[in-house]
């Protein structure tokens, strides 16, 4: 496995890997790797010659007041925990490197998708990440490039843009990796005290619950979560940013749900100082 930082080496190996007929795919990440990208990583060997994961904390996506500085950083460690899994390259890019020492004036607004939900706490936040990725896409060219499902509403735009820029790359979503008490896989678990992290799969279980009533035949959604946010409010711990059912094509609200119909539950809370997400799906 090598490390390559420049954009020019990393075009070059990709341009070498296709001249041999070998196909690319990509896991673009910001590092500080744990099972969940694995699981990226594991699907992306299954299907590919060459697997290339980035390893980038995106300034573009952090707002003034977040964690860009804090946001945890171990390189050797992702070099050991990707030479482990098999993978062919890491691009770790500097942001100079990136976006130059002016910085970027560009931006990709993938309208509507990405203005609720996490976009509704974090303004610009979805603007960075669809940014980044279309400038990573451009620079690796790969056949497909993988996303975890726990970010759905990133992964929703990813597709978005690619499908309205006619980016040619095939975009796979990955099921959710959990602790073994369902707490979600997340490089910001690292931020968790152990009092957090005690209270954390609360999340999950909140989710699971209204899952579990919608498929018994409940369908007012909105009395369902309500009933979820009192119950919530009782951890003095976990305050939430949202707790919403969204359609999974256009991501907006629903509060019913009909017999064959499908939705997704997604919540995000501070647990202590920590912002986790999550989401499940809903089916009666
Ligand atoms: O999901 C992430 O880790 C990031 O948002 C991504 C897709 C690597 C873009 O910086």
């Amino acid at each position: 496995m090598i490390t390559i930082h420049s954009i020019e080496e990393i075009r070059l190996y990709v341009e070498q890997a296709k001249q041999r007929g070998e196909t690319i795919g990509f896991v673009p990440t910001m590092g500080f790797l744990h099972e969940g990208h694995g699981s990226l990583i594991d699907h992306a060997r299954g299907d590919h010659q060459q697997v290339i994961v980035s390893i980038f904390v995106n300034p573009l996506q952090f707002g003034p007041n977040e964690d860009f500085d804090r946001y945890p950083r171990d390189l050797p460690k992702d070099q050991a925990f990707c030479e482990a899994r098999g993978v062919d390259v890491i691009f770790a890019p500097s942001a100079k490197v990136m976006y130059g020492e002016e910085g970027a004036l560009t931006r990709i607004h993938v309208d509507a998708l990405g203005d609720h939900l996490c976009g509704a706490s974090r303004p610009g936040h979805f603007d960075g990440v669809a940014t980044v990725v279309a400038k990573l896409f451009n620079i690796v060219q790969p056949h497909r490039a993988y996303f975890g499902k726990k970010d759905f509403q990133q992964l929703s735009i990813v597709k978005r843009l690619v499908k309205d820029l006619s980016i040619p790359v095939e975009i796979i979503g990955v099921d959710i990796v959990r602790e073994a008490d369902g707490l979600a896989k997340s490089s910001r678990n690292a931020y968790l005290t152990p009092e957090d992290r005690t209270v954390a799969p609360e999340l999950q279980q909140t989710l699971k619950r209204i899952q579990a009533k919608v498929a018994e035949g409940a369908s007012d959604l909105d009395q369902l979560m309500e009933a979820e946010r009192s119950r919530l409010a009782s951890f003095e711990r976990i305050r939430i940013d949202y707790l919403t059912c969204v359609d999974l094509l256009q991501l907006q609200p629903i509060h019913k749900l009909d017999v064959g119909e499908e939705g997704v539950c997604a919540i995000a809370a501070f647990v202590g100082n920590t912002r986790l997400i999550d989401n499940i799906l809903l089916t009666r």
